[in-house]
């Protein structure tokens, strides 16, 4: 498996080689292709995952069918924890949204890293604060902002932990559909097309196959706020 992904990761940075080399010997690799599901709603759990390589997106079905994304995570993050610090079954469904390695972490394994490694708690706990800080974020924005200004937050956030230098600006391969990019937004896939298309024609972004490339970072910021 290649961990340096993980060695990298926040969660890991204060463990020493040899913690780090106990840890890992407990993980177990799980590929998914593009459309596969780790776990879904309602599902009991008894590990969580971390992310090697690929995207995850996490999702909640409506009683009456409708899906709406919680978040994209890409490599280094983590999800599925909550089914264990709050035994309770799965809060969301977890589908990989291109070829994605993740790495599994049995909740006896993980009890027994934070038993004799409390920094890894505190690191877990910075984790967990940062995502409610988004989540946070994400609640006042369906509430006080218009959907062109969640879809360009949107995008300068996928841009922020995606993002890659093209020749004429940033490309944010997020590996999403227009349908999935509306369902994070909160919005129909129809304003979330008039959005994007706008972006297009005043020259803020050019829009490839599941991937967006920003030209004018500037006065996408602007149209966020
Ligand atoms: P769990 O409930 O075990 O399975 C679904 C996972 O989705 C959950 O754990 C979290 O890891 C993750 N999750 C739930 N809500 C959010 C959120 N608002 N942002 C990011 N990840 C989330």
């Amino acid at each position: 498996m290649d961990i340096e992904v993980l060695r990298r990761a926040p969660l890991f940075a204060t463990l020493d080689d040899d913690a780090f080399r106990l840890l890992t010997d407990e993980l177990t690799e799980v590929d998914l292709s593009r459309g596969a599901s780790v776990f879904r709603e309602g599902d009991q759990g008894d590990q969580l995952y971390f992310i090697v390589s690929g995207k995850v997106k996490l999702g909640r079905t409506s009683p009456d069918g409708r899906e709406s994304l919680l978040a994209i995570l890409g490599p280094g993050e983590l999800f599925g924890e909550m089914a264990l610090f709050d035994p309770s079954p799965r809060t969301a469904t977890a589908t990989a949204v291109s070829e994605t390695r993740l790495a599994g972490l049995k909740n006896e394994s993980l009890n027994a890293l934070l038993r004799t490694r409390p920094e890894v708690s505190a690191q877990l706990l910075q984790a967990l604060a940062r995502r409610l800080r988004r989540t946070n974020d994400s609640l006042s924005d369906l509430v006080f902002s218009d959907v062109p200004g969640r879809v360009a937050k949107a995008l300068l956030d996928l841009a922020d932990r995606f993002g890659r230098p093209a020749t004429d600006g940033v490309l944010v391969a997020h590996e999403l559909t227009q349908e999935e990019l509306a369902q994070l937004v909160g919005a129909s896939r129809e304003t979330v097309n008039k959005a994007l298309a706008e972006f297009v024609q005043r020259g803020w972004l050019r829009l490839e196959a599941r991937a967006v490339v920003i030209l004018d970072m500037q006065r996408l910021r602007q149209r966020s706020r």
